[in-house]
């Protein structure tokens, strides 16, 4: 049997409905803070990627899927989908009228990763990202969002990790004391970040192996030599937080795997999933616009792993899974017509209905309405034919009524819509 890709997943019937339910409840309040929808591709020019997460990351040097179409251009299937929204915001100049834009998209990524629980090569991502404001506000503003969104949605083991990745201003001085810091511990780097450290040193921070981990425990932090202005920032960020009564952490060493941060960087940890702790991530992109041909605006945004989060929810949290509204059990040949008629009828008033198709005992098709968690069961046989009176029953109740053969479709929608 040819079973599907490593890392790739089905969502089945059961769990799409909770699915269904975290995106509505997300959609439902990005709308109601101003974002509108955007659908990007799934597929775009590698450059889009390797020039805006940055071609030292792992997502860029050893996760994304890339190939060569029939004319020879690399295109990747997205592993995140900020380049490209940044990509669509500068191609059709939504900029243009008024540089605040407000966007969000969901759907499914695309990281080459080892597969584990919370980690998969397709998954999916809540993304919003606002565009056009430099201050603080907005930083906070998500923030705000994403503990709102796990509160609706009933998980609590959330923490909020805030930190600065700091601006062009003050990053090259922090660049030339860690390098001096990593040539110092070098002997205890990996491969990796012996190659990204002098040209990406900040990588090196982010870098999971253990030996590497434990080697940079001491090095400086970028929270220590911010600039004035990314200091006074990141302070009116957590000011912001704490008057709200958001629960978060200032961690100085919260650096973030893609490279167009600048200032505020963000996650959402929990505990609830092992190793993978990041439910959801982001942080402030001042130079991307520019850096990818667009006019100077500043940028923030946020992604979350929808899986990750739906894992979580669907311990606190069972939506039930909805029978039809009616089973039509039906004996003999002149009743199963009537019955498909029926059945045609109330589905396209929009009443949910099940019937047996085959030749079956009313018994046992009592089980399958049973089984499918019917609300209501209408039966019908010879004897039903002759009165002209079908019987009704109500599978929670146990209540039985009467419906007339002429007009069964009226009557059901009348009583059941
Ligand atoms: P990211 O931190 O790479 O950020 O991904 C955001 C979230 O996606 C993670 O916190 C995690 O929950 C989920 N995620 C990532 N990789 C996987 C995986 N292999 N399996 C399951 N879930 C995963 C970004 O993607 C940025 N674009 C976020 C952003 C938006 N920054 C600014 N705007």
């Amino acid at each position: 049997m040819i079973q599907l890709i490593r890392g790739f997943k089905d969502i089945l019937p059961g769990e799409v409905e909770l699915w269904q339910w975290i995106e509505q409840c997300a959609a439902g309040l990005l709308e109601d803070f101003g974002f509108s929808q955007i659908r990007i591709p799934i597929m775009e020019k590698t450059e889009l990627f390797a020039r805006s997460i940055g071609e030292d990351t792992d997502i860029v040097e050893k996760e994304m899927y890339t190939f060569a179409d029939r004319k020879g251009q690399l295109l990747t299937l997205r592993p995140e989908a900020t380049a490209s929204i940044v990509r669509a915001y500068i191609q059709h100049k939504l900029y243009a009228t008024d540089p605040v834009r407000r966007l969000y998209t969901i759907g499914p990524m695309f990281r080459r990763e080892r597969p584990q629980k919370g980690r998969y090569r397709q998954f999916y991502q809540i993304d919003a990202e606002i565009f056009g404001v430099a201050e603080p506000y907005v930083d906070a503003e998500l923030i705000v969002i994403l503990a709102t969104l796990c509160d609706r949605l009933g998980v609590s083991d959330i923490t909020a990790k805030v930190n600065s990745l700091g601006c062009p201003e003050c990053r090259p001085a922090f660049r030339q004391a860690l390098t001096a810091f990593l040539d110092r511990v070098a002997g205890d780097l990996c491969g990796d970040c012996l190659r990204r450290r002098r040209r990406n040193p900040l990588r090196v921070l982010d870098c999971k192996v253990p030996g590497c981990r434990q080697a940079v425990a001491g090095a400086p932090s970028l929270a220590d030599s911010l600039c004035d202005d990314c200091r006074r920032h990141f302070d009116t960020v957590c000011d912001l937080l704490a008057g709200r009564g958001i629960a978060f952490q200032a961690d100085k060493n919260l650096v973030r795997g893609l490279d167009y941060y600048t200032r505020t960087a963000f996650e959402l940890q929990t505990g609830a999933l092992g190793a993978q702790s990041a439910v959801a991530g982001g942080g402030r992109y001042d130079g991307l616009v520019k850096a990818l041909g667009g006019p100077q605006v500043p940028a923030i945004g946020f992604a979350i792993g929808f899986d990750r989060l739906a894992e979580i929810v669907a311990r606190v949290r069972k939506p039930p899974l909805a029978g039809p509204k009616v089973f039509i059990a039906a004996l003999g040949t002149r009743a199963r017509d009537l019955a498909f008629q029926w059945h045609l009828d109330l589905a396209l008033a929009g009443i949910t209905s099940a019937m047996e198709h085959g030749q079956k005992s009313l018994k046992s098709q009592m089980k399958r309405a049973d089984r499918l968690d019917a609300a209501f069961v209408l039966i019908v046989g010879d004897s039903e034919l002759e009165s002209g009176r079908l019987i009704l029953r109500n599978m929670e109740t146990k209540e039985q009524e009467e419906i007339e053969l002429d007009r069964v479709t009226q009557s059901l929608v009348r009583k059941l819509k």
